[in-house]
């Protein structure tokens, strides 16, 4: 079993005013103590990516990015490649995140093509995947958890650099979690799938939990069978937040 991975998504949020000094301030507590078994990732907008990382100098935290294109370089205006992210010092990327797939049209082949080019990068590419209110309520939610991990997960991946996000789009933002009994249930399947799929070496993939993750929950919820880890939107734009659900880490 590999660490734990608590990934903070900062979305659309942090000037270099306020999200400078809260990547010191993950990197301070960072270096005052991380729990063992757990790696730390934070993952600012485009724009905050050099002085985070400048921020996080020889703290035990990891910096990743939100989303990267398919192609390495080109004719493709505003976006953000690999190799860009890479020579920044990012080891992780976010892909096929519910709000890029609602905002930005983007389809299960597209986040597996951005998976393959964050791997090409030598990165680790964070897959996102989640049902809908209305697919839960139908009875949907394995059965379109089974379709994205299917056609957003490349073939040829290194187990041990696959991360999958479990976030449930009715849970992102709400300050509704999924049940522990969910959350097993969905992982469960997850692991299950990419068993069949890869082997037994999936068993090194690590699952994490997405959706309004908060010290309140995080320790539940981390506990649950099958959870590697969360990505936390809202609550990782406060580092006491943030840290107190790196702290919750069975
Ligand atoms: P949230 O967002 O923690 O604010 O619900 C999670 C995510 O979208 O990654």
């Amino acid at each position: 079993m590999g660490k734990m991975l608590i990934a903070g998504n900062w979305k659309m949020n942090g000037l270099r005013g306020d999200g400078l000094p809260l990547a010191t301030g993950v990197a301070k507590r960072a270096a005052a103590g991380l729990p063992t078994g757990v790696e730390v990732l934070v993952c600012p907008p485009f724009t905050l990516l050099q002085g985070v990382g400048e921020a996080l100098a020889g703290a035990p935290v990891a910096l990743g990015a939100q989303d990267c294109h398919r192609e390495t370089a080109g004719a493709y205006t505003g976006d953000i490649s690999a190799p860009m992210l890479s020579d920044l010092g990012c080891s992780y990327a976010i892909v096929g995140h519910s709000e890029r797939r609602a905002y930005h049209g983007e389809s299960d082949a597209d986040v597996r093509a951005k998976a393959v080019a964050v791997l090409a990068g030598g990165l680790t590419p964070i897959v996102c995947i989640g049902e809908s209110e209305a697919e839960r309520e139908a009875g949907q939610a394995l059965a379109v958890i089974g379709r994205q991990l299917a056609g957003g997960v490349p073939d040829d991946v290194p187990l041990d650099r696959l991360v999958v996000a479990y976030e449930p789009i009715w849970a992102i933002g709400t300050g509704r979690t999924a049940t522990p009994a969910d959350v097993a249930e969905v992982h469960g399947e997850m692991r299950r799938l990419l068993v069949a799929r890869f082997g037994e070496g999936a068993r090194a993939v690590r699952l994490l939990y997405g959706g309004s993750v908060k010290p309140a929950n995080a320790r539940e919820l981390l506990a649950t069978r099958d959870v590697d880890g969360a990505l936390v939107g809202g609550a990782s734009l406060n580092t006491d937040d943030f840290w107190g659900i790196v702290e919750s880490c069975p």
